[in-house]
């Protein structure tokens, strides 16, 4: 019962045959290699963009640092909500890679940011030498919370960006999750919604390590290119990183992927929903379930191998087991594609018992 994260699953064995191919004789270095240029070309039909500029690295953090740094000069911040990536888990890569743009927050539910918060936000930089300028936006989807944003929800917010003429990127380290939840095109979700620049995972969903940065306006490749050598996410036997995007893309594995994981993470929501006791904290969306429920069913699980982070966004401190069995204690619990029915049912089914053993 592995709930810790998605980064915790398997990679593909389609993956991983694309990779032993890839390995055969001579192939060159850098991204000259001949299947980055097929992932190119497929990835610009995906999303409709025969101009977009494609690029390669190893982690969501560089994918994400390295398109704002392109995006956001250092005397300007980057707008994003408290629960995001950028904010939260990244060490501060952001400023690191841009010179020192500093982030500011822009609340919002289920990770989403509110569009009235970032005109808020924004008129309170820019104009003044003393403070830090108007930069970029980034708006995570899949958010941080398992929710998405629908095409309209990135429109309503990119308007909002290009009136104070910033750019918009998208962390979309879930993207597949929150296109397969959605149903729209890629393009919808993207560049026809105002998205400038988008990291579009792959590590999360089946990859071993790849993620790809796509700018929709080529104008930056080169700086881009610059910035990725510098940032050393230039991978010299790159051909190994385009075979894992390619298989990726390949006959839609990647959608197939993402709607797998979502499917475990709303039947283990529908089985948590069933259990007493258990509260959902976010709407289950893609591929993330954020629940509540007493310590002792905590313990039930954790004694019966559930593998699993306690978190809440708002106190994380305060969830722990040491204490009294009924004390209500948050966890997020992430599927992926190779979850197992095993896996969801067991875990439902050992929470509803716990609740029934307590209520004896
Ligand atoms: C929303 C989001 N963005 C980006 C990343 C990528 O991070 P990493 O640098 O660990 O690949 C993650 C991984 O946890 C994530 O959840």
């Amino acid at each position: 019962m592995w709930f810790a994260s998605d980064n915790a699953g398997p990679a593909h064995p389609r993956v991983m045959e694309a990779l032993a191919r890839a390995n055969a004789g001579y192939a060159a270095g850098y991204g000259a290699d001949e299947a980055m240029g097929r992932v190119t070309a497929r990835l610009r039909g995906i999303f409709e963009a025969p101009e977009a500029a494609v690029f390669l690295v190893g982690t969501g953090t560089a994918a994400n640092a390295l398109a704002l740094a392109c995006l956001c000069p250092p005397w300007a911040s980057v707008f994003c909500h408290p629960f995001a990536h950028v904010q939260e888990d990244e060490c501060g890569a952001v400023g690191f890679f841009t010179g020192g743009a500093p982030l500011t927050l822009v609340a919002g539910e289920h990770g989403r940011m509110e569009p009235e918060a970032l005109e808020a936000a924004a008129g309170r930089l820019g104009g003044s030498v003393h403070q830090p300028q108007r930069g970029a936006v980034t708006l995570t989807n899949a958010t941080e919370a398992g929710a998405v944003y629908s095409p309209d929800q990135v429109r309503a917010l990119a308007r909002v960006a290009k009136a104070h003429e910033m750019p918009v990127h998208m962390d979309g380290a879930r993207f597949a999750n929150a296109l397969a939840a959605l149903g729209c095109t890629p393009a919808e979700l993207t560049w026809r919604a105002g998205v400038d620049a988008l990291s579009f995972g792959g590590t999360k969903n089946g990859l071993l390590g790849v993620e790809a940065v796509i700018l929709f306006d080529p104008a930056k490749a080169w700086e881009f290119e610059l910035r990725r050598k510098r940032a050393g996410h230039l991978f010299s036997k790159h051909r190994f990183l385009s075979a894992q995007m390619e298989a990726y893309l390949e006959d839609g594995l990647w959608l197939d992927m993402a709607r797998t994981a979502n499917a475990w993470a709303a039947r283990l929501a529908a089985g948590l929903g069933r259990a007493p006791g258990v509260r959902l904290e976010h709407p289950v969306e893609a591929n993330e379930v954020f629940a509540a429920w007493p310590r002792a069913g905590h313990r039930r699980v954790q004694a019966a191998g559930a593998r699993y982070y306690l978190w809440s966004f708002e106190a994380p401190q305060a969830q722990t087991l040491e204490g009294g069995p009924e004390a209500e204690v948050s966890a997020r619990l992430v599927c992926n594609w190779a979850t197992t029915e095993a896996e969801v049912d067991g875990f439902a089914a050992l929470l509803a018992e716990e609740a029934a053993v307590q209520s004896a």
